[in-house]
């Protein structure tokens, strides 16, 4: 790694960016003494757009892995916002196999609640930020553990969906897997037409093993790109998690994209300590206008 590409060192994670982009207060307090100097802030940031402009410039493989923070500014909860329970149930207890297999109608009202929310929103300019971005590097790969669909949704051709998709159910007898865009959904639990048997949402559950293909190809991009984003993820979920490192440990720039810090935060070589509908359009202000393809 070239000393160069250290713009952002450990000493500044957990500074903002936010008075840029007019964030909230209640963001603008998030970690951060009030009073920051504005001016050091504006410069921190430009001297990362700076940097990351050169190297976007040499025409790098770029690989993406995005996770639901890029999906909260579109209205969609994460998991460990404030937006996390759902009628006082934790995510990570109803997106097990165990809680499907013990209260199926209650984890496919939360999968309904939730299809509904997505059905209701829109990508945001994260989303179409990285479309444009497939259409100029000849070399991208976009790898998200989202589920609600909106990278495709947004335009991107080819999305690595790490840990399924929400629209699509898939029969528990048969294995089949087919769309269903039914929302709300009836009935509850949602019934294979075929053979009778009690669909379930095709997504990869706490402790189930992801798909092989796609995980294949995640590994591949993340071990032979030149430059890494890693955006709204808090990185505690395995194995995404562990796609950067694979990129970092080769040398090869990170770049973060989270308001909070993570436990990616100390390999990452650029830290952009906002949103992702904020910080991805000021990157994309860098690539020469008119070839982005709009
Ligand atoms: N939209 C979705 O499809 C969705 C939503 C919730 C959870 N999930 C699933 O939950 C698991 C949780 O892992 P995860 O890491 O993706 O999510 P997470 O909920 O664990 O973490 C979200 C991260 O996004 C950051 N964040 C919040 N707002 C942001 C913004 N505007 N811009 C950039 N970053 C922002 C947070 O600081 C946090 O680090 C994954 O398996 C994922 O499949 C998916
Ligand atoms: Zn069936």
């Amino acid at each position: 790694m070239s000393p160069i590409f250290r713009i952002v060192s450990p000493n500044f994670q957990g500074m903002g960016i936010g008075l840029l982009y007019g964030q909230s207060p209640a963001s603008l307090r998030n970690g951060r003494p009030l009073g920051y100097p504005v001016q050091r802030e504006m410069s921190e940031l430009e001297t990362n757009l700076a940097g990351l402009e050169k190297i976007l410039l040499g025409g790098p493989k770029i690989a993406v892995l995005t996770g639901a923070g890029i999906s909260a500014e579109s209205g969609i909860p994460t998991f460990r916002g404030e937006d996390g329970l759902w009628k006082k149930h934790r995510a990570e207890e109803l997106a097990t196999p165990q809680a499907f297999y013990h209260a199926p109608a209650l984890v496919w009202e939360w999968y309904d609640w939730r299809r509904g929310i997505i059905a209701s929103k829109e990508p945001n300019a994260g989303h179409r930020a990285l479309v444009r971005w497939e259409r100029y590097f000849p070399h991208f790969v976009l790898i998200t553990q989202n589920v609600d669909g909106l990278h495709r949704r947004a335009g991107s051709q080819n999305v690595l969906e790490l840990h399924g998709n929400i629209w699509e159910v898939r029969c528990t007898r048969e294995g089949t897997i087919t769309e269903n865009y039914e929302s709300p959904l009836n009935p509850i639990p949602p019934l294979c037409p075929a053979c009778g048997a009690m669909l379930r949402p095709n997504v990869v559950w706490f402790g189930e093993s992801l798909p092989a293909e796609t995980l294949e190809e995640a590994y591949a991009a993340s071990a032979s790109c030149d430059l890494m984003f890693v955006i709204g993820t808090s990185a505690f979920v395995q194995p995404a998690a562990s796609l950067p490192l694979l990129a970092a440990e080769r040398g090869v720039p990170i770049v973060e994209v989270n308001p909070q810090p993570t436990p990616l935060t100390a390999s990452a070589d650029f830290v952009f300590r906002g949103r992702a509908g904020d910080v991805l359009p000021l990157i994309d202000e860098r690539l020469p206008a008119g070839s982005t393809g709009g």
